[in-house]
């Protein structure tokens, strides 16, 4: 099993590692190595919030198939599953197997649909080996190369991108577009997507290292680090002309830094607030929503939150322009290549 993810953000993938999930199994007989919920983290997850357990590889009935996980994606909605409380998708259970998307590959068929050695989409999970019955399976186009863009460019963080930049976003060409965790699975392509469109791009991002990699090899305009104490101040020296669309994937420091420069109509698609997800209470300080409800009335502000499982109907669209585009532009760091 492979780990395909730029940025291991999550303690899971820390959790990962301390549970020795190696990616290569030892010799001998094939098992199932699974990682199931252990404990419902407070705040920041913790190894001990996850178990593995070792079981035998499961053995397929008529009509199921038998996947072998290729590629897992490790994804921040993973930590809201973690949680007890009612979102906008099921809980993982207590003792359940952590959920996941996943390029699996066919290893025994007693489905008619199905060849060993297809290779497909599923949400197998953290771990080795699972069943279907071939409902929730997607082949994978074997154009589609190599097969972790599935579960990224080409995917679910893909299509994110798209329909979050361009149906709510709507970028013009010299508009300003500034996004946050810019060089991540969404930010990336948002970022290039928003320069084949002919906007100005401005990245946040974190280290020093991944703001050079968004300008240098992403190809942005500008990219001003979260860190930087002075993070104001260099985020409107890189927005000379103010914020056309922000792309918020964060909220935080980010979202403050950004707010006093949105222009009149600016266009705000709320993706993620990701600086929130470990959070045990709402951050203290005063509050500011009446200030925030009378920018969003002065300057003509389109604030609109989404959820990509909405927009299965923009899937064709989607690999339709992302196809065309991708040998145009897309850079991937995917840790499998
Ligand atoms: N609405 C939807 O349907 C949908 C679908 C997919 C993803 N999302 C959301 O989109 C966002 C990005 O997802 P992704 O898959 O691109 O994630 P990702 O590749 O895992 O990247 C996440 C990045 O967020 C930044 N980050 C993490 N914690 C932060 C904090 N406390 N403050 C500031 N930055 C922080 C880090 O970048 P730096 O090191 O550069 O800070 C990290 O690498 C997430 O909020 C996710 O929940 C939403």
């Amino acid at each position: 099993m492979d780990l395909n993810r730029r940025n291991f953000t999550l303690a899971s993938l820390t959790a990962l590692s301390a549970l020795a999930l190696n990616p290569v199994q030892a010799a001998g007989p094939p098992v199932n190595r699974r990682i199931v919920l252990a404990a419902r983290p407070v705040g920041i997850p913790t190894k001990d919030d996850f178990k593995l357990e070792t079981l035998p590889v499961p053995v397929p009935q008529d009509g199921q198939v038998l996947l072998q996980t290729r590629f897992l994606s490790l994804d921040p909605y993973m930590r809201g599953r973690m949680n007890a409380g009612k979102s906008y998708a099921d809980r993982v259970e207590l003792g359940d197997v952590m959920v996941g998307g996943t390029v699996s590959q066919v290893t025994r068929s007693n489905n008619p649909a199905f060849e060993k050695g297809d290779l497909v989409t599923a949400y197998a999970g953290w771990q080795d080996y699972a069943l279907s019955d071939g409902s929730d399976l997607t082949k994978l186009d074997p154009r589609i190369v190599p097969p972790s863009y599935a579960l990224g460019v080409l995917g679910m963080p893909g299509l994110t991108a798209y329909v979050g930049l361009l149906d709510i976003g709507q970028p013009k060409p010299g508009d300003t577009v500034v996004l946050a965790a810019a060089t991540g699975a969404v930010g990336s392509v948002v970022g290039q997507i928003a320069k084949l469109k002919g906007c100005r791009v401005v990245g946040i991002a974190g280290a020093k290292e991944k703001c050079a990699y968004a300008v240098d090899v992403l190809g942005y305009d500008a990219c001003v680090s979260h860190y930087d104490a002075d993070l104001v101040t260099q985020l409107a020296m890189a927005c000379p002309d103010g914020v056309d669309v922000y792309f918020e994937n964060v909220g935080g420091s980010s979202w403050e830094a950004v707010m006093p420069l949105l222009n009149n109509f600016a266009r705000v698609p709320i993706c993620g607030l990701i600086s929130q997800y470990n959070l045990t209470e709402l951050p203290s300080g005063p509050d500011r929503m009446s200030l925030l409800q009378g920018l969003i009335l002065q300057r003509s502000l389109k604030m609109q939150g989404f959820i990509v499982s909405n927009y299965r109907d923009r899937i064709p669209a989607f690999i339709g322009d992302m196809s065309n585009w991708l040998c145009l532009l897309y850079t991937s760091d995917a840790a499998d290549e």
